[in-house]
């Protein structure tokens, strides 16, 4: 025999033809055709053919018994296939063993361990371990550590530091609800899991560390999404003395090096900047999918004469019409799937328009459009055919309907092309936010700083004031979110009143952050990512839960540690 080599199945070539190789991994194949045994042999590279010939009785019969999912080493000499299969990787070689070694034999496995997997999610989760076998979800981690090395390599090139910080914290601020952790030494007490590293890392600028970054486990009892898990990880940033532009330009570049070095995709820098109110006046969100068009537009010329009775009504209260113009045919059952998702979305309803290639209208409120509106939406179809949308609510909750039903209708009809990116920033946010009590909260966190030129109006319209930050957004998703933070105390001091923090209340949760900014401190900004949407996206994935090890469910359990318990 000459030099007995291991190998990864994926890591022969041409020039081991002839040699005598070793392979481990699972077996996922066996068929037995006579006297002739096929048994493929896949690792975490790829797959390898093995032929098992009946020239070798015990060898060949020690096969017979393999069965799938067996762990095995096989030994033997590399030879061209006679029928090479180009699909498969190394599938124009095979290996004629002449040793077998099982390490462990398997049962039946309660699910197909293929990509194209018919079990359900359920089923995946419970045994996620069998799950991970699946060269899909391998890919994906795959790709999900490339990307955490990138990033962890781009920035130490950069002198950024990488610092951890507690995850047995104190609240943080993020807007969701914390995880507690109760003490076992401190009767009554609690430890909250963070949220985000936020306080942490502004502490590390007053502690001058300059260019600080994480990739950071973070904790959120929040309402769960296909985006969303309660504990997800960020890539952490925050630098001193930086402009808003400094750090979207850092997060442009580190995102060109990911899509180039790991998907060999060369993305465009210098993101298309939207304001917030041009994102939800033109798409109902403010993380547009900008892979297609659907703009929402604004329909209540159309019917300023009107005499419908709801519709005067409305506009009585300020009300207005937003809608989408749909090319497509549009069936009964998908206008009522539309319509539930603009209801879903707090509005009242949805108006369908459809106008054919004569000209002819039909609605469902034809029989109380009077002919003045008609005419006036034969001339907005301008010439095109196809289905109007439109909803009456306040401006603002008209839009944000429009958008869900912009998003459906792109589902609907496989709109958004695959393996297209679209980036960009959206800019101007408000710096508050009413809640359903009509009380100010932070659009993003209390730390945000207001645009300079808008501080003069915190006290008498704190909603007309914007801050200084920046969600980064790709094909829908917020990838990422940070900002300019308050350094000033006073402004900072101004803010918890607005948000009818007392001095009391101000002291018991921020006095250690307070009173950091009385020794002196750097102005400084920074941003978040969420790794786990970023990756999910790279890797066209569903959800990010096909992007993470061992997630929780939909309902936030662990089907397989059947945890909380
Ligand atoms: P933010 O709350 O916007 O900002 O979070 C930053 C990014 O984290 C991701 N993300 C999530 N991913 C998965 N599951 C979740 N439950 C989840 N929640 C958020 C998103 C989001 O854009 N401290 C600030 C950042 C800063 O100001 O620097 C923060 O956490 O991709």
């Amino acid at each position: 025999m000459q030099q007995n080599l291991i190998t990864k199945c994926n890591q022969i070539s041409f020039e081991d033809l002839g040699k005598t190789i070793s392979v481990r991994g699972f077996v996922t194949n066996v068929r037995k055709l006579g006297s002739l045994i096929f048994v493929n042999i896949r690792d975490l590279t790829g797959t390898l053919q093995v032929i098992f010939k009946d020239d070798d009785k015990e060898l060949h019969s020690r096969a017979k018994m393999l069965n799938n999912q067996d762990v095995v080493m096989i030994s033997g000499f590399l030879q061209s296939r006679s029928s090479a299969n180009k699909d498969q990787m190394n599938g124009t070689m095979e290996l004629v063993p002449k040793l077998l070694n099982i390490f462990s034999s398997a049962k039946t496995p309660p699910m197909t361990i293929e990509d194209n997997t018919t079990a359900l999610e359920k089923l995946r989760l419970k045994y996620r371990y069998l799950d991970l076998r699946r060269p899909t979800m391998q890919k994906n981690l795959k790709i999900r550590h490339k990307t955490i090395m990138c990033i962890r390599n781009y920035l130490n090139d950069l002198n950024f530091l990488e610092i951890e910080t507690p995850i047995l914290n104190r609240s943080t601020p993020e807007g969701a609800r914390d995880f507690m952790v109760p003490s076992r030494v401190y009767e009554n007490k609690s430890f909250a899991l963070p949220q985000s590293p936020q306080l942490f890392k502004q502490l590390l600028m007053i502690s001058g560390m300059e260019q600080y970054f994480q990739i950071a486990r973070c904790f959120r009892d929040e309402d769960m999404r296909k985006d969303r898990q309660p504990e997800f990880t960020q890539l952490d940033i925050e630098l001193a003395f930086a402009t808003p532009e400094e750090i979207m330009t850092l997060t442009e570049n580190l995102l060109h090096k990911i899509f180039k070095e790991i998907l060999n995709v060369e993305i465009k820098t210098d993101f298309l900047k939207m304001s917030y109110n041009e994102a939800i006046d033109n798409y109902g969100s403010d993380k547009p999918d900008l892979r297609y068009s659907l703009l929402i537009e604004e329909f209540t010329n159309e019917f300023k004469n009107t005499d419908i009775n709801f519709i005067k009504k409305s506009f009585d209260n300020n009300e207005v019409i937003k809608g989408i113009f749909v090319e497509q045919d549009l069936s009964k059952k998908q206008l009522k799937l539309l319509e539930n998702e603009a209801k879903k979305n707090r509005s009242k309803g949805l108006i369908w328009i459809q106008i054919n290639s004569n000209k002819v209208i039909d609605s469902s409120i034809i029989k109380i459009l009077s002919d003045e509106e008609k005419e006036r939406l034969i001339k907005r179809f301008a010439g095109k055919t196809g289905f109007l949308l439109i909803t009456i609510h306040e401006s603002f909750k008209a839009c944000v309907a429009m958008g869900a039903v912009r998003v459906k209708v792109a589902e609907m009809f496989e709109l958004a092309p695959k393996n297209v990116f679209k980036f960009l920033w959206v800019v101007d946010f408000p710096l508050f936010e009413e809640n359903s009590e009509n009380q100010l909260t932070s659009a993003h966190h209390p730390f945000t700083a207001p645009k300079e030129q808008d501080i003069d109006l915190l006290s008498e319209e704190p909603l007309k004031v914007r801050s200084t930050g920046y969600d980064v957004i790709i094909n829908g998703f917020e990838i990422g979110g940070g900002s300019i933070r308050i350094t000033d105390k006073k402004i900072q001091h101004k803010i918890f009143e607005l948000l009818r923090f007392s001095d009391e209340e101000i002291k018991e949760n921020f006095g250690f952050f307070i009173e950091a900014f009385s020794y002196g401190v750097p102005p400084h900004g920074g941003i978040a990512w969420g790794i786990d949407r970023l990756i999910m996206i790279m890797t066209n994935s569903e959800s990010i839960r096909d992007v993470i090890a061992f997630p929780k469910n939909s309902h936030g359990r662990d089907l397989m540690m059947e945890s909380p318990n």
